[in-house]
């Protein structure tokens, strides 16, 4: 496709996963010009590529690939391509370092040097550690294994990037997104992506410990109108800063397998994660006005 220069230019890292391929068709859909980042690197079971979009294949952790990429005067960067999974960070945090950390410093650099506009980072909860819940955005770091590292330091260089050079940079930080693309592949999917594929396959939902933990569950859609509203509406004096982006509501995974199905077996805990994840939302409602839609049992139920 040709770019087209009276178009908004958006750059979408990890385009062809999860949320980032959902996020491409919302930024399409609003008329945005689309400039689709993967190297396919995440073990999903599907990489989604929007026709319609710029469909690069390539690595976001290669200063000189991403500087080339980057010079074709992209206005906004949604910075979602990362190691995005939990466990297998903790399996390998150097790959983790390198996705998440590294490869953000590099995203910012390239985007400080060519100009963007905006650049909107895709965090997660999972900073908030054991913080009391509900979550806010002035609780203290609690970072309790390498992805939560990882992501949270990448926070630091969006905020520094702001501060020394500049550059407008907006942290969204993500609870457990749910919706249309879920990965359902491996151990380590999405939860709800999992009891999905089991339920498929006609095995039992494994439900890790006593299923008393509870999620605070967002949908990918809502997620998707979060970056676009994060990259144009005024940040009233908070350039730089994190902001939650949750369904200030959760559920337990028992409560979730139970709207799945009722053949279940329970599984062992496993270490490095939380206990409870909820939202406090005021401050993304008060600065950018985005609110979610869609709640995760009325969406299961209903699909
Ligand atoms: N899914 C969630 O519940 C959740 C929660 C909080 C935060 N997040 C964050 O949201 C973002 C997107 O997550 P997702 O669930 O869509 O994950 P995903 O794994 O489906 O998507 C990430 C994509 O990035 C690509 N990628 C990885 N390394 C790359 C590299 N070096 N160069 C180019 N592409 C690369 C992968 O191939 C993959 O398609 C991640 O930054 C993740 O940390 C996700």
């Amino acid at each position: 496709m040709n770019e087209d220069k009276s178009l908004t230019f958006s750059l979408v890292t990890g385009a062809a996963g999860f949320i980032g391929s959902n996020l491409v068709d919302y930024l399409l859909d609003k008329g945005h010009q689309v400039l689709a980042l993967d190297n396919e690197s995440a073990n999903n079971d599907n990489f989604y590529w929007n026709d319609k979009a710029i469909n690069v294949r390539g690595d976001m952790t290669d200063y000189a690939f991403m500087k080339n990429v980057m010079s074709r005067n992209v206005n906004y960067v949604f910075h979602l391509a990362a190691e995005s999974r939990l466990q297998p960070a903790i399996e390998n945090p150097i790959q983790a370092v390198q996705r998440n950390c590294v490869g953000t410093t590099v995203m910012l650099q390239c985007a400080r040097e060519v100009g963007v506009k905006r650049f909107v980072y895709s965090s997660t909860s999972s900073g908030y550690g054991n913080n009391p819940w509900p979550n806010d955005e002035t609780q203290p770091d609690d970072c309790l294994n390498p992805y939560s590292v990882s992501k949270v330091s990448a926070e630091k260089f969006c905020k520094m990037y702001s501060s020394l050079y500049g550059l407008e940079t907006v942290v969204l930080r993500y609870f457990n997104v749910f919706g249309e693309r879920c990965p359902t592949r491996g151990q380590y999917a999405p939860v709800i992506g999992i009891f999905d594929r089991q339920k498929e396959s006609g095995e039992p939902l494994t439900i890790v410990g006593n299923g008393s933990q509870k999620r605070d569950f967002i949908y990918v859609k809502d997620i998707a109108r979060a970056n676009y509203l994060a990259s144009l509406m005024p940040l009233k004096g908070k350039v730089g800063e994190v902001f939650n982006v949750g369904s200030a509501k959760n559920y337990s995974v028992q409560q979730i397998a139970d709207t799945i199905s009722d053949d279940q077996v329970y599984i062992p805990e496993r270490n490095g994660e939380m206990d409870t994840t909820l939202a406090d939302i005021t401050k993304i409602g008060e600065t950018i006005g985005w609110e979610p839609e869609v709640d995760v049992l009325e969406w299961i139920t209903n699909r």
